[in-house]
């Protein structure tokens, strides 16, 4: 394992580096006020996450698991209490929403939707067109390549039109591509060719002008063939007119792999084309138990990845992807592996929840975003 800096320095080193980029002047715009508080909402604190980054414009966010959500209230209060979005883990996607051909069943994101109205919140969309949690109707349907564009359409200017108005950034595409910078095959590639990214940006776009439209990946966090193909892929849509508003960085990290090479160069390159960036689904696992070691590089990796947002001013949000380890995707796809939250197990911050907090203190040089 690569040694890391320990949380401190890194906290001093932004703080260094978003002086050096703000200038002698220094000038900041005023923090929105988080003290009017809507009837029914949490009471966010001042050293809140949502709250700290509120004060450079940054939106911190979270998956949510709405089963959780509608079950227990530690969790219902910290996800409004820590977050300015939020973003449903699964049950936006095609499987939850349509279950039965025709039949669509919006009511879990419904709910969430109304949660972060209630608490000030804003919704990430995630996410319309995915090779993966489609419904068997759909998989196993035989349909033809124009029957499964007609469904694609469909499905698309549906769902974005049933969310109209409550959907800040929408994940249109979800992990076309391979690691090695090739198109992944999927059932979109097979019936449609490359040009279904464009298509489903121009319908989802057609369906709600006003959202701002992602296309979202892992392993695009730092400088590499991946990245590189989702570079000239969004500079080709932007240069043919195509509706794309923004790069998601997943940002879903394992500390036996190191840091991303050059995050902050790699967003800055996606924010010169002209487009919003994001972290969409930070979470950094590791193997269990977690050693000293392990979990210093957690926090680091944590840091590292919101410092890269922050020195990036199109850089609008850094979501992690659900907050507490006992609800963690990680165990079931990575045996073994674990504690990639910034909460444990019994809803504690962790020390990955105050290396960001303190980040955040530190970070009122950052550009205003
Ligand atoms: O809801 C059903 C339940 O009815 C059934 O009894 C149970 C049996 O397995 O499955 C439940 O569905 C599970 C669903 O999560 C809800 O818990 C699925 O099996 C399970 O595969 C699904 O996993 C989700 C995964 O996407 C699907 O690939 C994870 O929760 C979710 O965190 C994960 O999120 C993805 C992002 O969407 C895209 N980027 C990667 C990220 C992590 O894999």
């Amino acid at each position: 394992m690569k040694l890391r800096r320990s949380v401190v320095v890194l906290a001093v080193g932004l703080t260094a580096l978003l002086a050096a980029q703000t200038g002698a002047a220094g000038a900041t715009v005023p923090p929105p006020s988080h003290s009017a508080k809507p009837p029914g909402a949490t009471v966010v604190p001042p050293d809140s996450l949502r709250a700290l980054a509120s004060k450079v414009g940054l939106r911190i966010g979270t998956a949510v698991n709405t089963d959780v959500l509608a079950t227990n209230a530690t969790y219902r209060q910290i996800t409004a209490a820590q977050f300015s979005t939020v973003t449903p883990e699964n049950v936006m996607k095609w499987q939850v929403v349509e279950p039965t051909k025709g039949t669509y069943d919006w009511s879990a994101a419904d709910q969430l939707v109304n949660f972060a109205k209630t608490n000030g919140q804003l919704v990430r969309g995630h996410t319309l067109v995915w090779h993966s949690q489609l419904p068997t109707w759909l998989t196993a349907g035989n349909y033809t390549s124009a029957q499964l564009r007609y469904l694609l359409r469909k499905h698309i200017t549906d769902e974005v039109t049933h969310f109209r108005g409550h959907i800040w950034q929408w994940d249109v595409v979800n992990e076309a591509f391979n690691d090695d910078g090739t198109m992944r095959d999927t059932i979109w590639l097979r019936a449609m060719g490359p040009g279904y990214i464009a298509d489903a940006f121009r319908w989802a776009h057609q369906a709600d002008p006003k959202a701002l439209l992602f296309y979202n990946d892992y392993n695009i966090e730092g400088l590499g063939a991946k990245s590189d193909a989702v570079y000239a892929l969004a500079k080709q849509l932007r240069a043919e007119g195509v509706p794309i508003n923004g790069i998601g960085a997943q940002g879903h990290l394992d500390t036996k792999y190191g840091f991303p090479n050059q995050m902050r160069q790699n967003l800055q390159r996606f924010a010169d084309l002209g487009l919003k960036v994001a972290l969409t689904e930070v979470d950094v696992r590791t193997t269990l138990p977690v050693t000293t070691p392990e979990q210093l590089a957690q926090n680091a990796d944590y840091i590292q990845m919101l410092e890269a947002c922050l020195l990036v001013r199109a850089c609008i949000s850094y979501t992690v992807w659900g907050f507490g380890d006992a609800f963690s995707w990680v165990p079931s796809v990575f045996p073994g592996e674990g504690s990639a939250d910034i909460y444990d197990e019994n809803l504690q911050p962790k020390a990955s929840y105050f290396a960001l907090q303190q980040t955040l203190m530190l970070a009122s040089g950052a550009p205003h975003r």
